[in-house]
């Protein structure tokens, strides 16, 4: 049976077929929902069930949709099904640059170890295909047997007959084992990796408003592109940059961040980057900033309500930036934009 599916303030409509979640249905159908993960881990696709019935099939985190906003009729659109007629609201409908997705196969360029459990991954595309993307947006790596991982674009637009990928190391995952050689066959250079790309909806928005940037880890990657791609295209808007770790070596693109800084300043670009760590060691001997990027951020500015904000690493930071920032009343729900990362893992532990 097929159901209709209304999407408010917006009135996108869409038809979602038997077996079919709402974000399926409506990104096959041209309406550009808020996404990540797709496995009911993230959040980012929770939209409110104004009227008509949704089923949630599936398991999900409760960090993505706990029972409190579950039980105030807000979905994960990732995991609902339609009955009949539905109406949704959903702020984030993305109306500007959509890019529908490819799957190609891409050659492994380069391996690079900036840090003890940081993996730079260069991909070539294949000649025919100059991959067209968002900066910020990500990709899917397929595995053999159809099971994926997502690793965000770390480089723009303009410079995509290579894809980096910054990777981090996760014990025992199946993919980061074999980049990092724990499993065999280990990755090496000129692998043929099967990807799909360009996915999600994280990508610097056009806009007048300045742009707080957020990251943690390798949450730096899409920051990076977005950067990239701001002082490519000589953006007038301010960048300011909270990058945090726990020590120095978390920074595993310290030097490049600044290198990026360098190159801003030349092309009249107002970038910003404040480097953050939470737990410096001694041997850091570190004198810059200390805390939480979210804190530090808020410290340094009373009022971010003329501001768009862009976070991306750890889920923990992406919610307590966005807890901070819009529950607070600094910012609406629409000028927050998250990319929270989560793992095979994470997306196992289920919640129903
Ligand atoms: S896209 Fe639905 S929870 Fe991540």
């Amino acid at each position: 049976m097929t159901s209709n599916v209304v999407v408010r303030p917006s009135g996108r409509s869409f038809s979602t077929d038997e077996g079919e979640t709402l974000l399926d249905a409506g990104l096959r159908q041209g309406v550009t929902l808020p996404y990540g993960c797709r496995d009911g881990a993230c959040g980012a696709c929770k939209a409110k069930l104004l009227c008509g019935e949704v089923t949630m099939t599936g398991s999900w985190q409760p960090r993505a949709l706990s029972e409190t906003e579950a039980a105030e009729g807000q979905v994960l659109m990732c995991r609902a099904h339609a009955s009949g007629e539905v109406e949704i609201e959903c702020r984030g409908v993305v109306a500007e640059g959509v890019i529908a997705p490819r799957k190609f196969p891409a050659r492994v360029a380069s391996l690079a170890r900036p840090s003890d459990d940081v993996v730079v991954l260069r991909l070539q595309l294949p000649a025919s295909e100059r991959a067209q993307f968002n900066a910020g947006q990500f990709l899917d790596i397929i595995l053999r047997d159809g099971t994926r991982r997502s690793y965000s674009i770390a480089n723009a637009p303009h410079l995509a007959e290579q894809v980096e990928l910054h990777i981090r190391h996760v014990p025992g995952g199946r993919f980061t084992d074999t980049l990092f050689g724990k499993a065999e066959p280990a990755l090496k250079e000129r692998d043929i990796l099967r990807i799909e790309m360009p996915l999600g909806t994280f990508f610097l928005r056009q806009s007048n408003r300045p742009a707080l940037l957020l990251a943690t880890g390798t949450g730096f990657g899409p920051i990076k592109a977005m950067v990239e791609h701001a002082i490519h295209t000589a953006d007038p808007r301010e960048l300011r940059l909270y990058w945090g770790g726990r020590t120095l070596k978390d920074l595993y693109a310290h030097d490049t961040a600044l290198e990026l800084e360098r190159q801003a300043k030349e092309a009249g670009v107002d970038f910003t980057y404040v480097p953050v760590l939470s737990r410096p060691a001694p041997e850091d001997n570190w004198t810059g900033r200390t805390g939480h990027v979210q804190d530090v951020a808020l410290a340094d500015e009373s009022d971010y309500s003329v501001w768009q904000a862009y976070a991306c690493g750890s889920p923990a930071m992406v919610d307590s930036a966005r807890r901070a920032l819009v529950e607070r009343g600094d910012l609406l729900e629409d000028n927050y934009f998250a990319d929270a990362f989560t793992t095979a893992a994470d997306n196992a532990v289920p919640h129903a």
